[in-house]
């Protein structure tokens, strides 16, 4: 086992905030996740499990050992009546398993292609993107028991999943509870992809490409594409301009407080969800509160996409992950004064 000792982690999120863990230990399998933790002297000050470091915000440097996730493989391991089993080691680029599965013929992921991060952390935060969530394709993972060094196998419904949400995300407030977070580690995720494969193309950004084309019947490895153009066109690419994606969830309100809302600004993108609710678009709202491309010390509003916040200082004079909190807290406050609605940060601050 190597340990890594006062390590920048600036290169290693993808806001590209400095911060500094005081060590760092890389895992690529089970056996050297239980070394690491039979290790008492190493794990006294607590563990911190990094993947892609694509969905952070560091406030400041960590005592915890940092466990960076490298464990790799892609294959495919089962084929059932309706679906084809394909499983990634956790330290996989998740996008280049997006394009590896294609590789394969097997489609059903083209839609969540260029998320930033690794196959390790898609199920933490449920990741999605033009109408398919992570969820939606999941079958099993492994994980190991941080506490005990166990592993053990959760299907979708033990993952607890929800939007931008797993049980990954929630910290267990007494023994026994729901909550996962800062206790298992993930080594391994398989994803069932649909034999019978059919297009996710509900989305008005896909409609608008099929029209602009004239393809009607796109193939899976056409809409990765479009969804590859899509994105380089609206979202910052991190190797460029620091970020974490979408800083805020988009929140769910009840019909009557839309109309509410609409009564007063017509404009308001709202969609109206299967159980009745009405989610509303994060980034219009932050937009319409005039947020676009204002900048607090080296953090901003990207200026193409209210929703993200980006790192304005580039490598040299990096945003500090308390520059980016205060932004967005005053975001959070103009939006609750004009339209009483609480955003909630996406990412995980650390
Ligand atoms: N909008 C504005 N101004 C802005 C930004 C957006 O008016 O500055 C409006 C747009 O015109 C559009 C609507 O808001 O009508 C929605 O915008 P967009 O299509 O860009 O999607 P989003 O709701 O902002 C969500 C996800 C993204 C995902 C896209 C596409 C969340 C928090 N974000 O963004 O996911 O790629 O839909 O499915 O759900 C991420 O989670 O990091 C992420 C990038």
């Amino acid at each position: 086992m190597f340990v890594e000792r006062n390590v920048s982690l600036q290169p290693l999120n993808s806001f590209g905030i400095a911060a500094r863990a005081a060590h760092m230990v890389r895992v690529r399998s089970e056996d050297e996740v239980r070394a690491v933790l039979a290790d008492a002297g190493l794990t006294a000050a607590g563990l911190f499990v990094l993947g892609g470091g694509s969905n952070i915000v560091l406030t400041g440097d960590l005592r915890a050992l940092v466990l960076k996730v490298e464990v790799p493989g892609r294959r495919v391991v089962d084929q059932t009546a309706r679906h084809t089993i394909v499983e990634a080691g956790a330290g996989e680029s998740w996008h280049d398993f997006v394009g590896w599965t294609l590789d394969q013929g097997l489609p059903g992921l083209e839609n969540l292609a260029l998320i930033p991060g690794t196959v390790g952390a898609s199920p933490v935060q449920n990741i999605g993107a033009y109408g398919v969530e992570l969820q939606d394709r999941f079958h099993e993972l492994d994980a190991i028991d941080l506490a005990t060094g166990e592993l053990f196998t959760l299907n979708a419904a033990q993952c607890g999943f929800g939007y931008r949400d797993s049980v990954f995300k929630h910290a267990p407030a007494q023994p026994g509870d729901f909550g996962l977070a800062g206790r298992a580690l993930i080594l391994r995720v398989r994803l069932a992809l649909p034999r019978a494969w059919r297009p996710v193309l509900g989305y008005l950004d896909l409609e608008r490409r099929m029209q602009e084309t004239g393809i009607s019947a796109p193939d899976a490895r056409q809409i990765h594409d479009w969804i590859v153009a899509i994105r380089r066109a609206k979202l910052p690419d991190p190797a460029v301009i620091g970020n974490a994606g979408s800083f805020f969830k988009n929140p769910t309100v009840t019909p009557e407080q839309c109309q509410d809302i609409i009564g007063r600004d017509p404009k308001l993108v709202h969609y109206p969800m299967p159980d009745g609710s009405v989610k509303l678009a994060a980034g219009w709202l932050i937009d319409a509160c005039g947020w676009k491309g204002k900048r607090m010390g080296n953090a901003a509003v990207y200026d193409k996409q209210a929703l993200v916040l980006v790192n304005q200082g580039g490598s040299q004079h990096p945003a500090t992950g308390g520059e980016v909190m205060t932004l967005a807290r005053a975001i959070q406050t103009s939006v609750y004064e004009r339209f009483g609605i609480r955003l909630e940060p996406e990412p995980v601050v650390v």
